[in-house]
């Protein structure tokens, strides 16, 4: 299987190292706008392979979609990141231009792709991928609540004294500081619910450093984070590639489900072959009812910038 990253950056480079890492891939292709900089990242990453014991081969280029084509899965990462005090809405101008960009080279040389979109603000991206890509629905997913979840469970495992793999924990909505939404009273502790075992005044606590997790990593390293957000493109990448089907939240194309239409917010989903193959249906109380809702909204403004400034 060919699998292409566009980005060389921060979160580009650490997708491929762990999907080489995984060793599921026969190719990855690491494209990036600037001259030499995926050939050289690329080269790096297969100086690790005797060391690390990979068979999968990384090829950097600069700009050359014609390499990329007959790849089955790409993750979008190219754009600016945020900076100690940016949102990530403020990116949308300069990123929606590049992923339009890259989703219509991407799909011109692998007009059967199944497209990750992690460059922010995720949720909008990944609605502008949808419209002019041309694709199935199914073929189109936005990276966010997988990241977000793995940050939930790290905060849950610290205040319990926890293993981070023990825990059950999802966030759904969209993928910026306000509009996510830690499912908190849904989450367990190898089924037991965490709830059983913290006060209130701790869950409140949990879900905001969970909400600021971006933000926080971002003032303490002067761009955002590249570890975990590689981490969780690749983890995906991986339940498509070997047809897992495991459940992740992630941003995808609502048609009615849990209310709402015409927009990519993060969802429950299982992940297989097929992209995106349904929506696990979850019951919401009144409180995440409304939560969604809002977030639902905030993203909706955000898609509306699209048209505004004539990008759709
Ligand atoms: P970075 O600046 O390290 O890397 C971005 C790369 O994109 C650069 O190497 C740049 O040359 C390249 N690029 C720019 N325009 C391009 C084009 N037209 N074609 C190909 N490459 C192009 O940034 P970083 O930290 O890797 O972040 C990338 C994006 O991912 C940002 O938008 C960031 O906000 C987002 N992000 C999203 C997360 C999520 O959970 N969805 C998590 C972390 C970051
Ligand atoms: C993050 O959550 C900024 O979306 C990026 O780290």
């Amino acid at each position: 299987m060919k699998i292409t990253v566009i980005g060389a950056g921060a979160v580009g480079a650490t997708t491929a190292d762990n999907i080489a890492r995984k060793n599921f891939a026969e190719e990855v292709i690491l494209l990036d706008i600037k001259d030499g900089f995926a050939e050289g990242k690329a080269q790096d990453m297969m100086q690790t392979a005797a060391l690390l014991g990979f068979d999968t081969k990384i090829k950097g280029v600069t700009n050359d979609y014609l390499q990329t084509a007959g790849s089955s899965i790409a993750v979008i990462t190219s754009g600016i990141p945020r900076k100690p005090g940016m949102t990530r809405e403020e990116l949308i101008g300069t990123n929606a231009n590049i992923v339009k960009e890259v989703v219509d080279n991407l799909v011109k040389y692998s007009p059967d792709i199944i497209i990750l979109v992690v460059s922010n603000p995720m949720d909008t991206m990944t609605y502008l991928a949808y419209q002019v890509a041309g694709l199935p629905k199914n073929r189109i997913i936005g990276m966010g609540g997988a990241l977000d979840s793995s940050r939930f469970k790290y905060q849950l495992a610290t205040k319990l004294n926890a293993s981070p793999a023990d825990l059950n924990a999802i966030v759904i909505g969209g993928h910026g500081d306000t509009t996510m939404i830690p499912l908190i009273n849904k989450a367990t502790w190898n089924s037991i619910p965490v709830k059983d075992f913290l006060e209130e005044i701790e869950k409140e606590e949990i879900v905001q450093k969970t909400m600021v997790g971006g933000a926080t990593l971002t003032a303490l390293i002067g761009t955002s984070a590249w570890y975990a957000p590689g981490a969780a493109a690749a983890a995906m990448v991986e339940s498509i590639a070997l047809d897992q089907n495991k459940l992740f939240t992630a941003s995808v194309y609502l048609e009615g489900e849990l209310g709402e239409s015409d927009i990519c917010i993060g969802v429950p989903v299982v992940i297989n072959k097929n992209g995106w193959d349904k929506v696990v249906p979850i019951q919401l109380d009144e409180e995440e009812s409304a939560k969604f809702k809002a977030s639902a909204s905030a993203v909706r403004a955000m898609n509306a910038v699209l048209k505004d400034s004539n990008i759709l």
